[in-house]
């Protein structure tokens, strides 16, 4: 049996005549570039996440990139993130001229540590960047009370998170809710996924919003008029109406994956070497990855791909011990549970069409390793 770690083919066919028709449209009018379909993809989006507005833009790192170039970053100044997140999390914060400050997570969720954030913030901090890593919300409450604290915005990356929720002082509150923006990602693998790149930054802050909007079109509102330098960071009409058709399914497709996970977290919980992920009792995780940690992580990870069944690390590397921060001058050591994430953690599939025969050869597979 061949068990891919992801299979969009699969949900390609399951919702081929959703989307063809909607992509159809698009090229009819020929409206490639801020046609109808992204307006109503940034009111659907914002919605979703409990906010005022969303801006499309060219993809997840941008959704990041332009709320930090809109805090207009000096160098010295710092933004305090995690180590452990897919690398365009630091690269969004040096590109917008600050300097990124690593801090440990929490060895339970994988998310950023509240308190050691509280710890690294200087008088050059200028913004807090959490990551709610898998598709699990970080501590957003407990990080936004020190942001508001000191009188630091907040930017969610929501990447892996659309949909993503966390129940506060008895509320639900969304991933995008409360910070000051957040950034999304419609990479192809994500819950949500275009056909190509895309992102979508959302925000409740009206001034911010207008900012943004000028900031993905080179800085001006009107045509060849820039109050400032922006880029190009539009999200395609072609990729927003592939959304929008998608769009309907995510939470069905989101309540797959976690019925999935209670199942992989049922059968491995009995193996010792095994450590399902843990998610917060006031959390509904998205399930983006199921991520566990295990003993001899290489050679469990070798053993099922002789077998046919796809996994793969998130990450393997910590972003204070790549070479392109070494001059920030972090050693190994320094934020210990990310480093020992990163020698542990292994994510199986867990897309939405994952077949209970297949997920049982994984729960095999694995089984059968530490034997
Ligand atoms: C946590 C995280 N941040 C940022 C990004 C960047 O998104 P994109 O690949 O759409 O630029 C991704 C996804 O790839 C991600 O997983």
């Amino acid at each position: 049996m061949n068990v891919p770690l992801l299979d969009l083919v699969a949900q390609y066919s399951a919702i081929k005549n959703d989307v063809l028709p909607a992509l159809q449209a698009v090229i009819d009018s020929q409206q490639f570039i801020m046609g109808p379909a992204v307006a109503q993809l940034e009111v659907a989006v914002a919605q979703l996440s409990h906010a005022r507005h969303g801006i499309g833009c060219a993809s997840g790192t941008d959704a990041l990139l332009l709320p930090l170039k809109a805090l207009q970053l000096r160098p010295g100044d710092e933004v305090i993130t995690t180590p452990f997140t897919f690398f365009a999390t630091a690269g969004a914060i040096h590109n917008a001229g600050a300097t990124p400050v690593f801090v440990d997570i929490d060895s339970e969720t994988f998310n950023i540590d509240p308190a050691a954030v509280e710890a690294a913030l200087t008088p050059r901090t200028r913004a807090i960047l959490p990551v709610h890593l898998y598709g699990q919300m970080a501590a957003i409450e407990r990080v936004a009370a020190i942001a508001r604290k000191h009188s630091v915005p907040v930017i969610e990356d929501a990447a892996q998170a659309i949909g993503a929720r966390r129940s506060i002082d008895g509320e639900w509150r969304m991933a995008g809710e409360l910070g000051w923006a957040t950034g999304y990602s419609f990479f192809p693998s994500k819950n949500l996924g275009a056909w190509g790149d895309g992102g979508m930054i959302v925000t409740s802050d009206d001034q911010a919003a207008e900012r943004l909007r000028k900031l993905r079109l080179h800085g001006g509102a009107k045509q060849y008029h820039h109050d400032e330098i922006g880029t190009n960071s539009r999200l395609d009409t072609v990729q927003a109406a592939i959304l929008l058709a998608k769009l309907p399914h995510l939470a069905a497709w989101s309540a797959r994956r976690r019925d999935h996970a209670a199942r992989y977290t049922a059968a491995l919980s009995a193996v010792a070497a095994v450590t399902p992920p843990v998610v917060e009792p006031n959390n509904e995780h998205i399930f983006h990855q199921y991520t566990i940690r295990v003993e001899r992580r290489d050679e469990l990870q070798a053993h099922l791909k002789a077998k046919g069944i796809g996994s793969a690390v998130y990450y393997p590397v910590p972003l204070h011990l790549q070479n392109c921060f070494s001059h920030l001058g972090y050693k190994g050591g320094r934020l210990p549970a990310a480093e020992r994430a990163a020698r542990e953690v292994l994510s199986l599939p867990i897309y939405p069409e994952l077949a209970p025969a297949q997920q049982d050869y994984v729960i095999d597979g694995i089984r059968g390793f530490y034997r």
